[in-house]
């Protein structure tokens, strides 16, 4: 087990005994924060827990206690082993499932892998998010599986009583090039029919560019389509710098691996806008 899974284990058993000793937030929990609506779901705060971190929602019914709106449960490619997630979930909190495909699956026969993902996975979802991974040729080549997997999303939608929105994930080097690309890769998930842009920051260097291209996403697509930021954000003032950029909601990871977060104990306190 490498050392970061190592932390992530650890992290796991520790933030539900935090959790117990605060006092039950619910009812509380919405006058202390802004929550937010998009995607046609309201989220109780605007900061989520970002995928690979609790993989099978075992911090879902703790969640709100922690401050946080949402948990991306996840990467997933099957439902196999993933535990009944009860409903409603405690506080309002939002479960997002990640969803990829199997690294053996070339990326030929890649729609069929996320499809099937799809239809095992989205009862347990209040949104989806499709994640390319790290080999996904092309925003192109992952553009036509979003054009997939909305068309199939729409399919089941009418079988569903609660709204299924989908996100597609955008790694930081899709973003990269000048402001015309920026658009472009944008536009093309928007055209694909997603609900939602999970910007990647994670290896970026400079937090200013995370803020720089988070503008640039959200002024292309527009207020109609969620942008969620994640990557880099580990304190209250990265939280507010992203949303003043445009992000819509924001996601964390690593900044609650450590012992001490500076990020957990803030999460309970309203965060102001700047
Ligand atoms: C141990 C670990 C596992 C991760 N697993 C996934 C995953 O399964 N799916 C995914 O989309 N992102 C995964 N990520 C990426 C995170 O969701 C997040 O995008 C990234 O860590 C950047 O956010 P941070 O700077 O707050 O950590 C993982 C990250 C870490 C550190």
């Amino acid at each position: 087990m490498t050392p970061r899974a190592l932390r992530t284990r650890w992290a796991m058993a520790r933030l539900p005994r935090i959790a117990r000793r605060i006092d039950d937030g619910s009812g509380e929990f919405a006058d202390r924060k802004a929550s937010v609506f998009t995607m046609g779901l309201s989220f109780p705060s605007p900061i989520g827990l970002a995928a690979g971190f609790d993989r099978r929602g075992r911090l879902l019914d703790c969640a709100h206690r922690l401050g946080l709106g949402a948990v991306e449960i996840g990467t997933l490619a099957v439902a196999d082993g993933l535990p009944f997630l009860s409903r409603p979930i405690a506080g309002g909190v939002r479960c997002g499932v990640s969803i990829g495909k199997p690294r053996h699956v070339a990326w030929d026969a890649a729609e069929e892998a996320y499809l099937r993902a799809l239809r095992a996975l989205h009862a347990a979802a209040d949104y989806l998010t499709l994640n390319p991974g790290r080999d996904c040729p092309s925003p192109a080549r992952f553009a036509e599986v979003a054009t997939a997997a909305a068309q199939l999303r729409d399919r089941l939608a009418r079988h569903r009583l609660r709204p299924l929105p989908l996100v597609a994930k955008l790694p930081a080097h899709w973003l990269g090039g000048d402001a015309a690309h920026i658009v472009d890769v944008a536009d093309a998930f928007v055209a694909a029919g997603v609900d939602g842009l999970l910007v990647s920051a994670e290896g970026l260097d400079a937090r200013r560019n995370a803020c720089a291209i988070l503008h640039m996403v959200s002024e292309a697509v527009g207020p109609g389509v969620c942008v969620i930021s994640v990557g880099g954000i580990d304190s209250v003032a990265e939280v507010q710098a992203r949303l003043a950029a445009g992000a819509t909601l924001v996601q964390v990871h690593r900044a609650l691996l450590a012992r001490d977060s500076s990020l957990l104990r803030a999460l309970r306190r309203p965060i102001p806008t700047l």
